[in-house]
């Protein structure tokens, strides 16, 4: 009898071509990342988030714009999220040192005369779409990078709905994982058996996208969809074409999905930002926007609206289960050992590279980037 070697079965070329390593390639912080939803943080409350392994701490005093600051107190490295806030200032839990918005320490209670210690550094913020977003790279860049467009909030004809579910992966596979529509055999319970046909893709500098149409080759169409975009054709048994074209766009460091109808009319709008929480960027706190054109019936959006979000909570934790087992063979290799044929995702991966910065070359901001000011303990004690 044949048998087959372990080494007839090991296909997987050693790496090489695939230097650098893509999930050993950081997120580039200079970009604007979503942090927290607004409705998290209440006035005269702050709020602990992370950016790749920097502690952040958000505030938002009982007036004015929400501010961000390094979660640490310099003076012994307690969270500043576990403070108060006094006005347009944040009071460290332990010893009440104060920090106001710029980060300087401007109060230290049992100081005297003696000279304030140092402050901490801050991060731009801003607010949008629901959600509060911070600059963690180079400060001076944030005012210069552009901010994304969040879906469809601030349109009216759209409904749209939050979701931030937290993956234990790196972001590389996320970008992955919805730019390559060959994966929905993954689906074939949630939608019925469907085939994406490919259309054509756009590349450039900092982008990547491709379109894409769909054929159901049998079932059923599901309710939720049937309900969004009308129902499609029976054919009777013989496969369905279906008319609207989906358009998925890495640009970078930012992901949309567009499904527009056979009249070029914007159906669906989703925008999503996948954000590294720890330092080795294997965690990825996902925040995702997703307008949905409301049909012309008044309230229809909201009854089907459970049913929208129950389908799509399916569908995602089918990816969640699937990228998370991607990161554990990464994990258990060691290494990148994929074998990429489509051309739009080994494009996306070089885009991922590109735009990145490779764990072993810190990023020149890096350098630039104000590290936390060191404490300097204050000339007198209580
Ligand atoms: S640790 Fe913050 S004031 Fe002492
Ligand atoms: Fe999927």
């Amino acid at each position: 009898m044949n048998q087959i070697s372990p080494a007839q079965t090991d296909i997987t070329p050693e790496p090489g071509p695939h230097h650098p390593d893509l999930r050993l390639v950081n997120a580039n912080p200079d970009f604007w990342y979503p942090v927290a939803w607004s409705a998290d943080l209440k006035r005269d409350k702050t709020l602990a988030v992370s950016y790749a392994g920097t502690p952040i701490v958000l505030v938002r005093p009982d007036e004015g714009s929400v501010f961000a600051l390094y979660d640490r107190c310099p003076h012994r490295q307690v969270p500043l999220s576990k403070g108060t806030v006094n006005g347009q200032t944040v009071r460290c839990c332990y010893h009440g040192w104060a920090f106001g918005r710029s980060g300087r320490c401007i109060d230290v209670p049992y100081l005297g005369k003696g000279k304030l210690p140092n402050g901490v550094r801050t991060f731009p913020v801003r607010e949008a779409g629901g959600l509060i977003f911070v600059f963690p790279g180079d400060p001076e860049k944030a005012d210069s990078t552009p901010f994304p467009k969040l879906a469809q909030t601030d349109n009216p004809k759209y409904k749209t709905k939050h979701f931030s579910p937290r993956v234990n992966c790196h972001y590389t596979f996320m970008h992955e994982n919805l730019m390559d529509m060959n994966h929905q055999f993954l689906h074939r319970r949630q939608m019925g058996q469907i085939k994406a046909r490919f259309l054509g893709q756009d590349k450039g500098e900092d982008f990547i996208e491709a379109r894409y149409s769909f054929m159901r080759c049998a079932g059923q169409q599901p309710l939720a969809e049937r309900l969004i975009f009308g129902k499609h054709k029976d054919l009777q048994g013989k496969e369905q074409p279906v008319e609207e074209v989906v358009t998925i766009r890495t640009e970078y460091p930012y992901q949309t999905l567009r499904i527009t109808d056979k009249d070029g009319d914007l159906i669906m709008d989703l925008w999503a930002a996948y954000v590294p929480l720890d330092k080795d960027e294997r965690v990825t706190q996902s925040f995702g926007l997703l307008s949905i054109l409301r049909p012309q019936t008044p309230f229809l959006i909201d009854v089907i609206w459970p049913a929208l979000g129950w389908f799509t909570n399916r569908i995602f934790l089918e990816d969640k289960e699937i990228v998370e087992l991607e990161q554990a063979a990464w994990n258990e290799a060691g290494y990148d050992r994929n074998v990429e044929i489509f051309p739009v995702v080994k494009a996306l991966r070089e885009l991922l590279i590109r735009c990145g910065i490779p764990q072993d070359m810190p990023p020149a901001t890096a350098e630039k980037q104000p590290a936390p000011p060191t404490p300097a303990e204050p000339a007198t004690s209580a």
